[in-house]
């Protein structure tokens, strides 16, 4: 289906428009094939498969394992290939590496070059884009890290080398850290100074007017997309074979996933104060995908919310402007299929998850059901609101 997509000049991802897919294939600079055997015309091949975690959140190699097992019959002489998918480090020369030159009978480094070089994509955005986000190229050999970087070089403003593959491994996994980290931070401050009657909204925003040393994250009904919740557990893994432990991320994880517990306890508390239990209520989730104006709803925490309310016995209905029916996943397969209706009032209770743009600008205010706003972004607010 993508093949065809993209050979028919379609674009099937929502920041990527068709007419820039259909430019580049009408000039013949664009072509997509699943024919491993082409392989052997090009000079440079970049890995950027799934890296997810299995059913014991161990990391699964399996996509970019396999990638290499059927690309490397094919490898010409003098090739560059880059790996690009997250994961932990030593996995480009220790794991890669050893498919690669099996299948191939060639030496990287001699006989071809090897490197691995993070994505940095974060759809939806509008202030970066790949041209203007710099990237990091760690190479096999000096040699591979200068054709790397000479690659990128022609698309990419700015290239920052590093000394091997594992030091460019170990920053992307740093960068995603650094992200989980700080949103487990103020969702347990959310929390807390909930409880003490303080909007930690506000105090983030009063915080970050601080020119220097703080960096505002914002807290939500948990972590989703299939970055931040998973790649942390990549380094989880790999540290135990060096009897070391990764606590700030295992206690971030955990705070993190217990965020969907904290926003049903509050559609609980609101649901009470109209004397209605969870069992039996309507609810309408607004938002499925995991973050704002995107389709993306990979780890989104909304199936989370749905998955528990609907286990309390509730009916539920959700609205996403950019995802018109629930797509097959692996974890919430039974909910493939079920489509987005339109926002009414109907319902007992509202429960907004996503901060689509769409929600930011509705008008509540003369809504007379409950209102649970986990991201504290409605303007016009009804007359029953809940922040979450
Ligand atoms: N999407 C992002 O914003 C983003 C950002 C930073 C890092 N990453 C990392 O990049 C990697 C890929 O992420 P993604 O979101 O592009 O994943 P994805 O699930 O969209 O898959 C990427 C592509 O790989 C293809 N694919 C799957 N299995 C394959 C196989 N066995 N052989 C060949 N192709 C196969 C898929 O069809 C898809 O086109 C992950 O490691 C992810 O952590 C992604």
């Amino acid at each position: 289906m993508k093949v065809e997509s993209i050979n028919g000049g379609k674009s099937y991802l929502k920041h990527f428009s068709s007419e820039s897919i259909a430019k580049q294939v009408n000039e013949g600079l664009l072509v997509a094939t699943t024919d491993y055997s082409r392989i052997s015309e090009v000079e440079a091949i970049l890995i950027c498969v799934p890296t997810p975690l299995n059913e014991y959140r161990e990391p699964d190699l399996s996509f970019v394992l396999d990638t290499a097992e059927s690309l490397a019959p094919y490898l010409p002489k003098g090739v560059l290939v880059t790996l690009e998918s997250t994961t932990y480090p030593g996995t480009t020369e220790d794991e890669l590496r050893i498919v690669l030159e099996e299948g191939s009978g060639m030496k990287a480094g001699v006989d071809f070059h090897l490197a691995y070089s993070p994505e940095r994509e974060d759809p939806g955005r509008e202030d970066a884009s790949v041209k203007t986000i710099p990237k990091v190229v760690g190479g096999y050999t000096q040699e591979c890290c200068d054709l790397a970087a000479n690659l990128y070089s022609q698309g990419i403003d700015v290239i920052h080398r590093v000394s091997s593959c594992r030091v460019a491994e170990a920053t992307k996994l740093l960068e995603n850290i650094f992200r989980s980290v700080n949103i487990a931070l103020v969702n347990e401050l959310k929390v807390v100074y909930e409880a003490m009657n303080i909007d930690v909204h506000e105090v983030i925003s009063a915080a970050a007017t601080k020119p220097f040393g703080f960096m505002a994250f914002r807290p939500g009904p948990g972590l989703g997309g299939h970055c931040i919740p998973i790649d942390p557990f990549y380094l989880t893994w790999k540290a135990r074979e060096f009897e070391k432990h990764t606590r700030f991320i295992e206690l971030a994880g955990e705070i993190n996933t217990a965020m969907p517990d904290y926003v049903i306890s509050v559609v609980t508390d609101a649901l009470n104060d109209l004397g209605k239990a969870v069992k039996g209520s309507r609810i309408l989730i607004l938002g499925l995908a995991y973050k704002a104006n995107v389709d993306d709803c990979r780890e989104s925490p909304s199936f989370v919310l749905m998955k528990k309310l609907l286990e309390k016995g509730s009916e539920v209905d959700y609205n996403d402007p950019f995802v018109p029916a629930i797509p097959d996943t692996r974890e919430f397969s039974d909910l493939a299929g079920k489509k987005s209706v339109v926002i009414d009032q109907t319902y007992d209770l509202i429960l907004l998850s996503t901060d689509h743009e769409e929600y930011r600008n509705f008008d509540f205010s003369d809504f007379s059901c409950q209102v649970v706003d986990t991201r504290n972004c409605i303007k016009h607010k009804p007359r029953s609101y809940f922040k979450a």
